[in-house]
């Protein structure tokens, strides 16, 4: 199984998540992760985790198409591969929308960035005109601000476009998320009882439903 994190605009939250999603999910499964994010954010991150005495995400970063492709192949059925892409279009970032089981792309819940979403709209639109499928991705909101309480705009918007459903878990805007990072943790090791952790797991639930996956 092969989730991507992904949206070709940048600083929406894609390796926070991920980081979030793979430490969490790597409790019940067997997680390795693809760093595809120029910065290298969650490697960083966790580089910090294994200094914290935290045992260390597996993490794989790759430059050619062809060695990622063939590390993907080479995992077997019970492996969870999470992918962190970058906030950009690019073959490689292309290629795990290709072979994504299940797509995740955050956004924030301001209206412009969800017109933002029209971009990679097209991006999804072109890869699946490749590969010959009509490719989804779920878009969660991220860092939504505490006071928004009304989401039908959104919900209309992103449910009538060919290549998104909104889930319907949502995730506001809470320091928790950079101070866990900043010690390698999860918002749930951080915290397991905070708001974030609950908007977390309830998350990974949703995602566990929607993307079939028993652990
Ligand atoms: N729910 C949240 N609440 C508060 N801050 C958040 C939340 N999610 C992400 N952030 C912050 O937003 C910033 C951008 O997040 P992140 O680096 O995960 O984005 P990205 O999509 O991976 O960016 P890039 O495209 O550059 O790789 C970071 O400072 C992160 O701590
Ligand atoms: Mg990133």
């Amino acid at each position: 199984m092969i989730i991507a994190v992904s949206h070709q605009k940048g600083g929406v939250g894609k390796s926070t998540l991920a980081f979030n999603l793979a430490i969490e999910l790597n409790k019940t499964f067997n997680v390795v992760m693809i760093d595809l994010d120029v910065q290298e954010t969650i490697s960083a991150y966790n580089r910090i985790r294994k200094i914290m005495g935290q045992i260390p995400l597996n993490i794989h970063s790759f430059s050619i198409d062809k060695e990622m492709i063939d590390f993907v192949n080479n995992q077997d059925d019970k492996t969870l591969t999470i992918i962190d892409t970058g906030g950009f279009d690019s073959s490689m970032n292309r290629i795990s929308i290709a072979i994504a089981d299940f797509i995740i792309t955050p956004v924030s819940s301001e209206f412009t960035e969800i017109l933002g979403l029209e971009k990679y709209n097209n991006i999804l639109a072109e890869v699946s005109n490749q590969i010959n499928e009509n490719i989804k991705s779920y878009v969660v909101l991220n860092k939504i601000s505490p006071n928004q309480k009304n989401f039908n705009d959104i919900n209309d918007f992103i449910n009538s476009s060919k290549h998104f459903t909104l889930m319907e878990s949502k995730i506001r805007r809470r320091v928790d998320f950079s101070n866990s990072v900043a010690h390698g943790y999860s918002v749930v090791e951080l915290d397991n009882s905070s708001k974030s952790s609950k908007e977390l797991l309830r998350l990974i639930d949703e995602i566990k439903i929607k993307a079939e996956l028993n652990g």
